[in-house]
């Protein structure tokens, strides 16, 4: 009931701002607010460690523009040069944790790597500056730290480079020199869009040391308590093999010493292993600076349209008071509910939150799409799957499209650093309770990627860098391939809160709407939630979207439809049944859980239960998206189809035999029949909120849920049942391991179903409160053994495994710990069913 007056609050307010039932110079107003908003909120996000991908990397928004990087390494002997020096993230580098222990997208943050390979903890203190008009100021504090048995003498190597990959220009301000740079370094440079802007690199504190003086005659060449610097030439698209650049120089230096000394007279690695100085024009310059011991230095950006630069002490002002308000917040945003209110878990909930927005990067270039095969969708004919080999196999069918861009949160920073639709929407639920209007932003720039046909391609693998990373076979995108598309969680939850606001504000719309719009309509401080106060820009945000959002939700319709009546199916609804294409005898990754079992071989009569459920939460979102901007005529079709989807799950999904929900394929006697494995899969109208509270059904689901041996484990639920016989077998990946994202969502729900009067309100509430305690604890309990956050955790140990560092949706521990720790008995209906 509550849900269906906010409904109508809405609906009357949206009604209010329709364009001709306001004063002109009142729709000029909103467009002056929309642009205003659009602009602030550019500018507070234009930079960022958007480089994910690397330790510490920084660029701002704007495709071919700048990258900036740091690297380091020990230089104590000549061999190793090679394997300590540290630039991307590497699961082989094997750091001891590392992370942002604290981070804020627009304040900045701090970050720690432990490196034990190089016996020293690096420290980046990450600060934004609001001011000027081009995405103000940026300055990061480096330090080194050694770790606890390192040498006394330890010697570390830093690089900072800067690269421009498109127009613009940028020099060194100092006197050049050949034996190195005296004091601060700085450079000066201008880009389109970003003005004129300088760099200093400063020497740092007094207790910064050189090396000793190992080889006198070259350190008289040479002195290492200057910065070595080089600037060169490099093709726009090689900027970014920054490490590549530098062990050039450093061979390069190394040859001439070697020539110059002998090598029974070489100076020892530290010396040898510098950057050459340089001083040519060009797109990439690079500074070098040698340690011993412990070190600190800043680099400070500032933007020359704002009226006084970034300096050393606004840094450390800011370094103390971004540390205090991240915290304030951050406790304010997600307080934890008992257990997990216990002081332990304070910089675990910072540490995982902190990662997962210190992921979020700017990514550009072209994607590889073959669009020769099955242009039609296809996949209809008796062993589909050997054509799609067949067509894996001729890469020059794969083609360069765009270049696009995406602003993006990842799954991985060491494996995955790219952006993934079936992760990301799980990636947004606890970005958008601390920054409504960042995940916004995302969300309009994946759903801005929707083709013509209404296709999004589920992994956005853009430019030569982030495909460096991904082995060739899995780069092309296929138009015909669909993945879960968990964007629509982050629009329901969007307007969940919309709804919400906007009934606290009641009767002070319309005095809202009268307002004139001048210029400080809001301070930057509000931005996180501005479109939640302000419906007109809510409404326009929703609006824009709109047409891709719709494209994509009838794409999915269409290039997934399932036969029903070819195969003479039962159904109230002959079109709401679904299939994965894509599929092969071993795997379906579309449907991101790859390796679960499903018919074999498959079959063109298929039907997959949770792309029709993945169907159904998509139809209840975009009809709620539909209402708040009066397209009717699309809500009254949405309402038919959400009808029948529901109907369709039991009638196509539900086997009586196994009590259980399950795909469909067609047997050897040309019937339609259950293919039933129980895991995700046979849950999935539950997890999807699709089950109605008074339904038997709803009971036979928790009871799977809470049977140790099929679902139920100390550590969360599994993935596959421990009766199937397929578990734990093969892969093993999505085969009985514990995945946080499917968690999340059967606590979420059973949460729900614990606080509705019903026949299973008291099991799921008794369910919920100890799933959530299990998954919580042996997350928490693996990061405090290993420093890591996990892909996955084993079904019988709860023991952390295979990629490291995945605090992508592993992360929504935090919002589970945000929960409440019981449901009580009798409880208020949260809103209606969907
Ligand atoms: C903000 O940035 C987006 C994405 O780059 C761009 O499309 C939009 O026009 C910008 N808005 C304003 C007001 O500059």
């Amino acid at each position: 009931m509550m849900a269906k007056l906010t409904l109508s609050i809405l609906a009357v307010c949206s009604a209010l701002l329709t364009p001709g039932t306001t004063a002109t110079n009142a729709d000029n107003g909103q467009w002056i607010l929309f642009n205003e908003i659009s602009r602030v909120s550019n500018h507070s996000l234009m930079w960022g460690p958007y480089r994910p991908n690397l330790y510490f990397g920084v660029k701002p928004r704007i495709p071919k523009s700048m990258i900036a990087g740091l690297m380091w390494g020990k230089v104590d002997d000549f061999a190793s040069v090679s394997q300590t020096v540290r630039h991307a993230c590497e699961q082989s580098d094997d750091m001891a944790g590392y992370g942002w222990d604290e981070y804020d997208v627009r304040t900045g943050g701090h970050q720690v790597i432990r490196d034990p390979g190089n016996s020293i903890d690096i420290h980046t203190e990450f600060i934004k500056v609001e001011g000027g008009e081009n995405g103000g100021h940026w300055g990061v504090r480096v330090k080194g730290i050694p770790r606890t048995g390192a040498p006394v003498d330890l010697k570390t190597m830093v690089v900072f480079y800067v690269g421009l990959e498109g127009l613009g220009s940028l020099s060194l301000q100092n006197e050049p020199d050949e034996r190195g740079l005296v004091g601060d370094v700085t450079l000066e440079g201008s880009i389109p869009q970003l003005g004129e802007f300088k760099i200093d690199i400063t020497v740092g504190p007094s207790t910064n040391k050189p090396p000793q003086i190992g080889h006198e005659k070259y350190w008289n060449e040479k002195p290492l308590d200057r910065t070595s610097y080089r600037s060169l030439k490099v093709p726009a698209e090689d900027v970014w093999k920054a490490k590549d650049i530098l062990f050039m120089g450093l061979r390069d230096n190394f040859l001439k010493v070697k020539e110059k000394y002998g090598e029974s007279n070489i100076p020892p690695p530290w010396q040898a292993f510098t950057i050459p100085n340089t001083f040519g024009l060009g797109n990439f310059h690079m500074v070098q600076k040698v340690f011993e011991g412990g070190f600190e230095f800043d680099i400070l950006y500032s933007s020359a349209s704002a009226l006084t630069p970034m300096t050393t002490d606004i840094l450390t002002e800011k370094i103390r008071t971004a540390s205090k308000s991240f915290a304030d917040r951050f406790e304010n945003t997600f307080p934890r509910e008992p257990p997990f209110n216990a002081p332990r878990y304070r910089q675990f909930a910072h540490n995982f939150f902190s990662n997962l927005l210190g992921g979020i990067g700017h990514f550009h270039g072209t994607s590889i799409v073959d669009r020769t095969y099955a242009p039609e969708y296809e996949e209809e004919d008796e062993g589909f799957w050997e054509e799609a080999k067949a067509a894996q196999a001729r890469p020059d069918a794969a083609q360069p499209e765009g270049p696009t861009e995406l602003f993006t949160s990842i799954p991985s920073r060491p494996f995955f650093p790219r952006g993934f639709l079936w992760d990301e929407g799980f990636h947004l639920l606890p970005v958008s309770d601390w920054d409504m209007d960042l995940t916004l932003q995302i969300v309009k720039s994946w759903i801005s990627l929707v083709d013509e046909d209404g296709w999004l391609p589920r992994e956005q693998i853009l430019g030569d860098e982030t495909r460096s990373k991904v082995p060739q076979e899995f780069q092309t995108q296929y138009p015909h391939y669909a993945n879960p598309p968990t964007l629509f969680f982050v629009l329901t939850k969007f307007i969940d809160q919309l709804e919400e606001f906007q009934s606290k504000k009641g009767d002070s719309m319309n005095e809202h709407l009268d307002r004139e719009p001048p210029s400080n309509l809001f301070s930057s401080d509000e931005l996180p939630t501005i479109h939640l106060k302000n419906l007109e820009a809510a409404l326009e945000y929703l609006r824009s979207i709109y047409p891709n959002l719709r494209r994509n939700y009838f794409w999915y319709r269409q290039s997934q439809s399932g036969e029903i009546r070819g195969w003479d199916r039962n159904a109230y609804s002959k079109k709401e049944g679904y299939r994965w294409r894509g599929r092969t005898p071993e795997h379906c990754l579309t449907s991101g859980l790859d390796d679960y079992p499903r018919a074999r071989p498959p079959h063109t009569g298929e039907l997959h239960v949770d792309l029709l459920s993945w169907i159904g939460m998509m139809t209840s979102c975009i009809k709620r998206v539909a209402a708040a901007i009066g397209e009717h005529d699309d809500v009254a079709e949405f309402e038919q189809h959400e009808y029948a989807i529901k109907k369709n799950i039991d009638d196509l999904h539900w086997s009586e035999e196994h009590q259980t929900y399950c795909d469909a394929t067609i047997d050897d006697y040309e019937e339609s029949a259950h293919v039933c494995h129980k895991g995700y899969i046979s849950i999935f109208p539950f997890l999807l909120g699709l089950m109605e509270k008074d339904s038997e059904k709803l009971g036979k689901v928790l009871d799977l849920i809470a049977d140790p041996e099929e679902l139920w484990s100390d550590y969360g639920l599994r993935s596959l049942s421990k009766k199937d016989e397929y578990y734990g077998t093969g892969e093993n990946y999505w085969k009985g391991p514990i995945w946080i994202n499917i968690n999340y969502l059967a606590i979420q729900r059973l949460m729900e179903y614990g606080s509705k009067e019903g026949p299973y309100q008291k099991q799921a509430a008794e369910l919920y409160k100890k799933l959530r305690v299990n998954v919580v604890e042996n997350v928490y309990k693996n990061w405090e053994d290993t420093g890591y956050a996990w892909e996955q955790y084993d079904a019988e140990t709860g023991k952390g495994q295979r990629t490291a560092h995945f605090l992508g949706w592993t992360s929504l521990v935090v919002k589970i710990m945000n929960m409440p720790e019981t449901m009580s008995v009798v409880a208020a209906p949260l809103r209606d069913e969907l």
